[in-house]
């Protein structure tokens, strides 16, 4: 078995690939032939007696970590085909995809798990979970339109060349989130029918932006057909006026839908104050996917990661996979950033694994939570009290799909 990247050449095999595993209906091909088109240079195969048997591709992102911009692998599209499964090759393709990224510079990878411990066995550990709101949207009542402010409803193709300004200058603020190029704008678009709405402010700028779909009607009275769901898929607003004008347009759904769902960040954490009646009326805060993360780089993903206590600590990496992460390093702060060298087999009182050590950074858990998951050992509280001030807990959001 052979591991390459894609050509041209197989957009035909990596379309049929995905719609055998993914079960894609008929009615999606030609939207995944062109998304395939779009991105195939991307993709990595395995190829066995010339035929294409798994794939998978490899979207390039800016991600926000800590308030700094890292280059990110999202890992998506993974398939291998029904006869040659559980032989190793999608576990080929990720050892041949982690040196590439390392080439490439992207020091971190992220993906949407199937199967947490799938991907576990290749370093990836778990994120805390996204969640969403789901209320009757008359149930957000209490919003008026502020004075000055105007909403405008455009379908994605038009609407994405306003929310992509919202979009760009919230996520400089949202740790876990990622920047989306023109690339990526261009391939959210294709077969994208969903609807976009703007806030504009009294400047006449955008100030928030939601992507969302409205389905059926009402409460229907009967119970075959779907009643009215307003599915925010995005939304962000850049002030809390710019918000109170997207949660009046929700409420302005009242009549035609009578469930609105919308996505929770973690810095939200006022929701529960959004919609009146709580009490009164179900409402759901439901959890909505977990993705996972892996350090492909340690030293370049670390590298100028914001941090507040002057000192310096040796840690042990235990990597099984990028083996270029398998050894020591000096982990230094000047009281502002942290920076990182490689102490090769230098003695290290503290020994991470390579998941113990991105859910750290991540800000994902503490350093008491990953002794308990067996992904560090220490024998200095010191030290473990350091690493959690330079890393303190902070729940990253991404939401990007891929
Ligand atoms: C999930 C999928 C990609 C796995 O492909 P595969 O070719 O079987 O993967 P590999 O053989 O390389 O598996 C690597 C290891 O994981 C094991 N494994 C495979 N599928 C597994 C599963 N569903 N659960 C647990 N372990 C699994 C394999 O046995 C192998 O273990 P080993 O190295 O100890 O022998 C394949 O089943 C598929 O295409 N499924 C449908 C689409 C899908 O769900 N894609 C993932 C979306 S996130």
């Amino acid at each position: 078995m052979n591991v390459r990247r894609a050509t041209a050449d197989d957009i035909d095999a990596i379309t049929e690939l995905s719609r055998y595993a993914y079960g894609e209906p008929e009615s999606e091909s030609a939207i995944s032939r062109k998304r395939a088109e779009f991105g195939y240079e991307r993709s990595y195969v395995a190829e066995d007696d010339g035929r294409i048997t798994a794939a998978l591709r490899v979207y390039r992102f800016e991600q926000n970590i800590r308030g700094t911009w890292k280059s990110m692998g999202g890992i998506g599209d993974v398939a291998s085909a029904p006869e040659v499964r559980r032989q190793g090759q999608i576990r080929d393709l990720f050892t041949q995809v982690m040196e590439s990224m390392r080439k490439e510079g992207l020091v971190i990878s992220t993906l949407w798990p199937f199967k947490n411990s799938f991907y576990a066995q290749f370093g990836y550990a778990t994120l805390p979970p996204n969640r969403r709101l789901e209320a009757d949207p008359s149930m957000f009542s209490q919003w008026p339109l502020p004075r000055g402010y105007r909403l405008e409803r455009l379908p994605f193709s038009t609407g994405i060349k306003q929310y992509s300004k919202v979009h760009a200058a919230a996520v400089e603020s949202i740790h876990g989130a990622v920047r989306r190029d023109e690339a990526r704008w261009t391939e959210l678009g294709i077969g994208n029918k969903d609807e976009i709405a703007i806030v504009y402010g009294p400047t006449g700028e955008p100030e928030a932006g939601m992507w969302y779909k409205a389905q059926g009607y009402g409460d229907p009275p009967d119970a075959s057909e779907k009643p009215g769901t307003m599915r925010v898929i995005e939304c962000y607003w850049l002030n809390p006026r710019a918000r109170a004008a997207l949660f009046n347009y929700i409420y302005l759904h009242s009549d035609q839908t009578v469930s609105v769902r919308i996505p929770v960040s973690p810095s939200d954490e006022d929701s529960y104050l959004w919609i009146d009646s709580f009490n009164r009326k179900a409402v759901l805060i439901r959890t909505t996917g977990t993705a996972m993360a892996r350090i492909i780089d340690v030293v370049d993903f670390i590298r100028g990661l914001p941090a507040s206590q002057k000192d310096r600590l040796g840690v042990r990496v235990r990597d099984r996979q990028c083996t270029w992460n398998n050894q020591t390093f000096q982990l230094e702060c000047d009281g502002r950033l942290m920076t990182v060298s490689q102490a090769g087999n230098a003695a290290a009182r503290t020994e991470l694994t390579i998941e113990g050590l991105t859910a750290l950074c991540y800000g994902a858990l503490t350093t008491r939570e990953l002794r308990e998951y067996g992904w560090l050992s220490a024998h200095s509280e010191d030290d473990l009290r350091l690493l959690d001030t330079w890393f303190p807990t902070k729940c990253p959001w991404l939401k990007e799909p891929f």
